[in-house]
Order: structure tokens, then C-alpha cells, then sequence
């Protein structure tokens, strides 16, 4: 795991993104984004915006899958993931609104929902570079502690600090739906590296428990431990409670270069 440790969470935006734009171009024209929603992302997504505009990254012909869905949201309702990544992924990046694709969270058959979800991303050819935020109780995507490691999308219920870090979006938390689609571990850990960003004191214990924590359930981001090209990239406050920052300030020191990397 490479962790990188910027002073302020735009820094960490910039960082993130040019190591997103790195493994895109990579990729090709084709490139497949696994995207979440959130605050977390939104300063990575600025950063590629910014080089769309610039014409140094071209998502036209790329795709996207998002991680997660509410469950029970109204078609167009403005709180549900599909609305939100078309407003912060979909429309500044410029990409096709048929690349991007949501989890079905209004299907009738949402076990069919989730398992076509998971086709059409093998379908895609898999998933290029997973950008995550991660929740205040270590959660990815939806997948809440006591997740199975090995889990595909599906239907899981919403803990209640997820409700309620999650209410401020809505008018009150009753209005927080209590059961969500979302990609499993499993899937997530198939992307071929993934970008995680977290800002904020608020995330210090979710980001030490996953990058110098066991690996368990219990904070279903530690997980990415076991993933061979993750990069965690995090302002002063959300690394304050990591033991051995000396340690990664000084690997990053020697490795200015966004080049190769092999965790
Ligand atoms: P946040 O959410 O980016 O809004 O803090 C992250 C998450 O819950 O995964």
C-alpha cells in the first residue's frame, strides 16, 4: 500500500487525481473507472476536470461503474447515486452518459439488478482504477463492517452511523433510506489498482484501522492490504493517527515521480 500524506486536502485531490489520470491513460481510450460518491472524491474529480477542460484527458470514449445505490429512492431523486454521479462524474468529465453505469437500486428483481451489475462489469473488461473514499467506520462502498471479505454486489442494509453521517443530504435522517445495492469487497478488489482519498480528522481511525490494522471485517477497508496496487492518499488530519508516517513521508520523499509502482 502506497500512502501518501499531503498537507491539505486539495493537495490530496491533486495527487489523487494525477495518479487517476496516470493509470487512465494507461489503459487507452477504453479506460474503465470504478467511481464513487461523496465528499471524499470531489477534489479528485475537480483535478480531472481540469484536464478535460485542458485537453490533456479524454473520457469520451471511456466508461465508469459506480460503487453503490440507495435503495427505495424515487426515480430522479436528486439524493440517489445515480443522480450524483451524473452531476460530479458524468457531465464535468465529459463522458458518455451510456458508459456510466449505477446499480439498478429501483429494479423489481434487485438480486437480478445486482448480478447483471456484475456482468456488465466483466463485460467492460473489468475494472481499470477504483477510486474510494472510505466511511467513518471503515466502510468501502457500502460494504459496512461485518462484510464478507470475498463479497460480490448485492443487497446490504445501512448501519446506523452510515444513516447518520449520511443525513445531511437529506431533510431529516428518516429520510435515509435503509438498504442499499453495492459492489462487494470481491469486486472491488478485482480492479486493477484502486485510489483511495480520505480528508478530515473525522476519517484519522477509519484510515489507520485500514492501512495499519489487521485485516478483518471489522473495518472492511483493510481489505485493500491485500490488493497489489492500492494508493491511499490523505491530508495532515486524516494520517494522524498513523503509527509509522515517518516511514511513508520518507517514501514518497524518494519517489516524486508518479512512476511504476508495485506495492
Ligand atoms: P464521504 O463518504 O466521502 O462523504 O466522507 C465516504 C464514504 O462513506 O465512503
Amino acid at each position: 500500500m502506497e500512502i501518501v500524506i499531503c498537507s491539505t486536502p486539495e493537495e490530496a485531490g491533486e495527487v489523487a487525481a494525477a495518479r487517476v489520470a496516470q493509470v487512465v491513460k494507461e489503459a487507452g481510450p477504453r479506460a474503465v473507472l470504478g467511481v464513487a460518491t461523496g465528499s471524499s472524491p470531489l477534489a479528485l474529480y475537480e483535478g480531472l476536470t481540469r484536464r478535460v477542460e485542458e485537453g490533456t484527458l479524454d473520457l469520451s470514449e471511456a466508461s465508469a461503474f459506480a460503487l453503490d445505490e440507495y435503495v427505495g429512492l424515487p426515480a430522479g431523486d436528486p439524493n440517489s447515486y445515480a443522480a450524483t454521479i451524473d452531476k460530479t462524474v458524468t457531465v464535468p468529465l465529459k463522458m458518455n452518459p451510456a458508459n456510466v453505469h449505477v446499480p439498478d437500486g429501483a429494479a423489481e428483481d434487485l438480486k437480478q439488478a445486482c448480478e447483471d451489475y456484475e456482468a456488465a462489469i466483466k463485460a467492460a473488461g473489468g475494472v481499470d482504477v477504483q477510486i474510494l473514499g472510505i466511511g467513518s467506520n471503515g466502510h468501502i462502498g457500502f460494504n459496512e463492517p461485518s462484510s464478507s471479505l470475498a463479497s460480490r454486489t448485492r443487497i446490504k442494509t445501512l448501519n446506523e452511523r452510515t444513516r447518520e453521517d449520511n443525513a445531511r443530504y437529506f431533510a431529516s435522517i428518516d429520510d435515509v433510506p435503509r438498504h442499499c445495492l453495492t459492489q462487494g469487497l470481491g469486486t472491488i478488489m478485482d480492479a486493477r489498482a484502486v485510489v483511495l482519498v480520505a480528508q478530515g480528522e473525522g476519517k484519522a481511525d477509519a484510515v489507520a484501522a485500514l492501512a495499519e490494522g489487521p485485516v478483518s471485517t471489522m473495518c472492511p477497508g483493510s481489505i485493500l492490504q491485500m490488493h497489489r496496487t492500492v494508493t491511499v492518499v490523505v491530508d495532515e488530519a486524516a494520517a494522524s493517527k498513523l503509527k509509522l508516517r515517518e516511514y511513508y513521508d520518507v517514501t514518497y520523499e524518494h519517489k516524486p515521480e508518479w512512476q511504476e509502482f508495485d506495492a
